[in-house]
């Protein structure tokens, strides 16, 4: 495949034809992960591309790539995101998109920011008023389509939903009030690390899908939203449990 400038890139399957990898995937989790070590020779690193785990005080979780599919097809709708955590708890995070050069960074009970300037989320208190995130092709063809009924009775019901194909730029619309809530079905730590700080510290709520904390070492559904609408949604994605 080409990237933007037309320069020869490499992309790979993982999983799928629908999973992909590229090489600016691994060169940059290569990047962050020595810069971190560099900088932090004791704390641990998880990374998407090259693993990792839990066993320190202090664990770096990092998407080199989130929206890879976007990228290797030139849209702009990619970030990376990377969080640290002291035990089980995130104490800063931080996204960035490049194509419109956005830094979303947040730090525990200190708030978030857009490129220096503080964000809230929506203040929408209603459905009709919702803007909503989510993916729901990528969940159905892992099988996971149950949650399709309860997604369109949903639909029905909020202002609009959008799908840009990048969990970590999606959670960080709804810190900064763009989306009112995102909703996936499956999403591993790396996806929404910093993207759960960011909307909490904006004022908002994160859970799994049936309104439950979420364990930031786990594959989870994820709910995040400027928490006023936070319940009704639950109620929403209740309807039709598949987990
Ligand atoms: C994916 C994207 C996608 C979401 C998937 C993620 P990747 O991450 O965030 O929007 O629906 O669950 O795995 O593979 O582009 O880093
Ligand atoms: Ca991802
Ligand atoms: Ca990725």
């Amino acid at each position: 495949m080409k990237s933007r400038t037309g320069e020869r890139m490499s992309v790979q399957y993982k999983t799928s034809w629908s999973d992909l990898v590229t090489e600016v995937d691994t060169a940059v989790e290569q990047a962050v992960r020595a810069e971190i070590l560099a900088r932090f020779p004791d704390h641990g690193f998880l990374g998407e591309e090259g693993g990792g785990g839990w066993e320190h005080e202090y664990t770096w979780v990092l998407d080199p790539l989130d929206g890879t599919t976007n990228f290797a097809h030139t849209l702009p709708n990619f970030v990376c995101s990377l969080a640290c955590y002291k035990g089980r708890e995130a104490l800063v995070g931080a996204i960035y998109d490049p194509s419109r050069d956005e830094l979303f960074s947040a730090r525990r009970g200190d708030g978030a920011w857009l490129n220096g300037a503080r964000i809230q989320v929506d203040p929408a208190a209603t459905l009709q008023e919702s803007l909503i995130g989510t993916n729901l092709m990528w969940d159905m063809r892992e099988g996971r389509a149950l949650n399709l009924p309860g997604m369109i009775e949903l639909g029905m019901q909020v202002r609009g939903i959008r799908s840009l194909g990048a969990a970590a730029l999606e959670m960080a619309y709804v810190a900064c009030g763009r989306f009112t809530a995102y909703v996936q079905w499956r999403l591993s730590p790396w996806d929404y690390g910093a993207g759960a700080l960011l909307v909490a510290e904006a004022g908002g709520r994160v859970s799994k899908y049936d309104g439950t904390d979420l364990d930031p070492t786990q594959r989870s559904s994820v709910l995040a939203s400027n928490g006023k609408v936070h319940a009704e949604i639950v109620r929403y994605l209740l309807k039709h449990p598949c987990e």
